[in-house]
């Protein structure tokens, strides 16, 4: 489905209409996916739309620009306070987020380094990434022929654009499979994360998941979740975890800004089953906060209008 258009893109400072946010076809991210980006997402809430774990956001921006020695020339609250501005602009109560550090035109060659750093946000209206379908009873996961890059190889702590197409090979043989997503096993094959997904199991009530040394990514909705699950009491550890660990799981699911929380029904074509007391416990705190209905956690909201 295309993009749904909205008014305005802010690209470096400007509010630039949609039409007219185009960049040259020389720019060198295009030619070697030298760039760093965010997904983020922005709910409606009884105080108007507001954005979810904002701060997190910017910040990672940041810390994967540092990781590609790409300097931002815009602080984390100048990001934070143009993308509220964005939003209000384009009259959005909800939608999906899409900042980008990209290199302009200018040079081009393999250094990156002397090129100039732009950036640029966008916003549009955007539903469900794995399907209403998926939220409600789960998908279908397939252990993807393809490995999650090593940190050594690209560094997984950058949410680095060439770094997708990594996501994107097992995204693709997922679906022709006809499974819903990956899940793609680090250079030890071990489990790591989906295509663009962190991954949780709960095995005889012990919520599991891989700890950032596995090569995956720090997902912000990871973080929230552990942090709902330590305030629900529910017993929670960082651990390795092997393949046969998801077959064997009692519950599973995934956690991403476009996926939100989404149940495993199988993995492999191994029955998990509909989605357990733990998961739904956790999807159901998620939405409520997100959508502004939890007081005690409306620190993870940036409301846009202030
Ligand atoms: C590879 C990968 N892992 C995990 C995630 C989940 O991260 P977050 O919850 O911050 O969206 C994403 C999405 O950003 C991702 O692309």
């Amino acid at each position: 489905m295309p993009i749904p258009a909205v008014s305005k893109i802010w690209m470096d400072g400007e509010m630039v209409d949609w039409q007219d946010a185009t960049i040259h076809i020389l720019t060198p991210t295009l030619h070697y996916g030298w760039g760093v980006f965010e997904g983020v997402r922005a709910y409606e809430t009884a105080r108007g739309p507001a954005v979810f774990m904002h701060r997190a956001h910017m910040e990672r921006l940041h810390r994967s620009a540092r990781i590609l020695q790409m300097e931002v020339p815009y602080s984390v609250d100048e990001l934070m306070a143009a993308t509220r501005d964005l939003i209000a602009v384009n009259e959005l109560q909800s939608c999906y987020i899409r900042p980008l550090v990209y290199l302009g035109y200018g040079e081009m060659g393999l250094n990156p380094l002397p090129s100039k750093v732009s950036v640029s946000i966008a916003v549009w209206p955007w539903g469900t990434y794995l399907g209403d379908e998926g939220l409600l009873n789960g998908v279908r996961a397939k252990v993807s022929s393809w490995q999650r890059i090593g940190t050594n190889m690209i560094p997984t702590g950058a949410k680095a654009a060439g770094l997708y197409i990594n996501s994107s090979l097992a995204k693709v043989e997922a679906l022709k499979a006809g499974y819903d997503e990956a899940v793609l096993l680090n250079e030890h094959g071990r489990v790591a994360e989906g295509s663009g997904e962190n991954i949780f199991v709960v095995k005889d009530g012990v919520l599991i998941t891989p700890p950032l040394s596995e090569g995956v990514l720090q997902g912000i909705t990871r973080d929230a979740v552990v942090t709902f699950a330590r305030d629900q009491d529910i017993p929670f550890v960082e651990s390795p975890l092997l393949r046969q660990d998801l077959y064997l799981a009692d519950e599973a699911f995934y956690t991403g800004t476009a996926a939100e929380v989404v149940p495993i029904r199988s993995a492999d074509d191994r029955e998990i089953g509909a989605p357990g007391p733990i998961t739904k416990q956790l999807q159901d705190l998620f939405f409520n906060v997100v959508k502004g209905k939890e007081a005690k956690y409306d620190w993870m909201l940036d409301h846009v209008s202030q």
